[in-house]
């Protein structure tokens, strides 16, 4: 068993201005952002960019205790993580504990996009902040109303 990473699905950059960077980002690529959303469950506001087939994610917190806030004041603004996607976030997250792999996450969390999400802890993985998503259903079944994952 693998933990089945199939793709990066974004890369996540802190910024301590989310305005100049969404504006530096548009110049850069020549398009604007595909999504500007609050995550509450991680006390951000994000800005997504597509490049190719992913994402760059712009981080700005929204709060003192965001995990983000930390950062900055740390490390300042930067790279901050890279999420990899996952066909069975849940069987991902398993064979993680069987590897003896610390995380931060024992339970997927909610992320951008209604994505299900879940962090490693970087003491694990020399020192980058790696992130789990779980991969869209590409067909998801019309007859059931969608109900959020628990
Ligand atoms: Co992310």
């Amino acid at each position: 068993m693998t933990i089945g990473i199939r793709a990066v699905d974004h890369i996540g950059i802190a910024v301590a201005d989310l305005d100049a960077a969404v504006a530096l980002y548009t110049s850069l690529l020549g398009t604007g952002p595909t999504a500007i959303e609050e995550i509450p469950d991680q006390q951000v506001r994000t800005a997504f960019f597509a490049v190719g087939d992913l994402h760059l994610e712009l981080l700005v917190p929204t709060a003192d205790t965001s995990p983000i806030a930390g950062f900055l004041a740390k490390r300042g603004p930067g790279i901050h993580h890279i999420c990899f996607e996952v066909p069975d976030l849940d069987g991902a997250l398993a064979e993680c504990r069987r590897q003896g792999l610390r995380l931060v996450d024992e339970t997927p969390r909610g992320g951008a996009h209604g994505k299900r999400v879940a962090f490693l802890h970087p003491k694990a993985t020399g020192g980058v902040l790696l992130e789990l998503c779980q991969a869209r259903r590409e067909t998801p079944c019309s007859s059931h109303p969608r109900t959020p994952h628990t």
